[in-house]
């Protein structure tokens, strides 16, 4: 199977293949004054493989959504065997649009799509979609980083519940989770209550992107205010779009680690309050596990 590095997941690709001890295929990509993206892979590349595209839909969104249609449709008109995508992050799944994006890779010639943590359970896509999680990944730094007594999960809002239990779990946990009731005006969040038993705890809050902020900023403050001894935060997804980094360095947060889903601008790694964890081992193990069912 060849692993070919999409426009916006170069560093995560290389990662993968060092991983599982193999060269990446460079696609040359070209922008024309106009803004169309180009995109060239050759033939001799990847002909009658089966080819695994990284390509995480980060921004700017849009245009990498058309990059990734267009490494697609470039793999299949090398004679690729088989195109499997991996959108780390895959965007668009907070307006319940992934079975929008999946038609479109579809389209192009893609035949099977992978993620992870996305932000709802996709349904109805064309194309059969391996959702890989954090949950154990997150588990594991929690535990290597934290004195599990006294620790409570947190969901920053009811649709992360499910999410947080996954966490729970794979730390073995049997403590309640909190919870967080919010509420979105204009695109910001605003705290309405405060579930559960968070007097005197380290609360962890676990959510799937961090956007702008407003989410784990304001959930943040109000553990604080209803007695929290200390707030950590884990989120798959570094969006980190407008004010987030200052957000993040302004609030009462402690530590925010993020994943390499999406590559990270230098003022986010260079971030004392931000760690970088991988999903490569994650993704690495998807193509083992790909390669031993389909002996491609
Ligand atoms: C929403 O339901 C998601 O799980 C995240 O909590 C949300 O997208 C975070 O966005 P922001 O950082 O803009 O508050």
């Amino acid at each position: 199977m060849k692993i070919i590095a999409g426009y916006s997941s170069v560093n995560l690709t290389h990662a993968v293949c060092k991983m599982l001890d193999t060269k990446p295929v460079l696609p040359t990509y070209k922008r024309f004054s106009d803004g169309e993206i180009s995109v060239d892979i050759a033939q001799k590349d990847i002909q009658d493989d089966a080819c695994l595209l990284i390509h995480s839909l980060s921004e700017p969104v849009n245009d990498t959504m058309i990059a990734l249609l267009l490494t697609i449709d470039a793999l299949k008109q090398s004679g690729a065997k088989k195109i499997v995508g991996c959108l780390p992050y895959l965007a668009y799944t907070r307006q319940t649009a992934a079975s929008l994006i999946t038609s479109l890779m579809h389209a192009a010639g893609a035949q099977k799509c992978i993620t992870i943590d996305p932000h709802i359970t996709i349904r109805n896509a064309i194309i059969p979609i391996d959702a890989l999680s954090t949950a154990q990944l997150f588990a594991d730094h929690i535990k290597a980083t934290h004195n599990l007594q006294n620790l409570v999960i947190v969901a920053p809002d009811q649709g992360g519940v499910e999410r947080c239990k996954h966490v729970r779990d794979a730390l073995e946990l049997t403590s309640s989770l909190a919870c967080i009731d919010k509420i979105r005006l204009d695109g910001l969040c605003t705290v309405q209550a405060v579930h559960g038993d968070v007097l005197g705890k380290r609360c962890v809050i676990v959510d799937d992107i961090i956007d702008t902020g407003t989410t784990l900023y304001g959930a943040a403050e109000a553990l604080m205010k209803h007695g929290a001894a200390e707030v950590f935060a884990y989120c798959t997804h570094g969006v980190l779009s407008e004010t987030a980094l200052d957000r993040v360095q302004q609030s009462v947060i402690k530590k925010l680690v993020i994943t390499d889903s999406i590559t990270q601008l230098q003022n986010a790694l260079k971030s004392r309050k931000i760690e970088t964890i991988s999903v490569t081992h994650l993704i690495a193990q998807q193509v083992k596990l790909y390669l031993i069912q389909n002996n491609p």
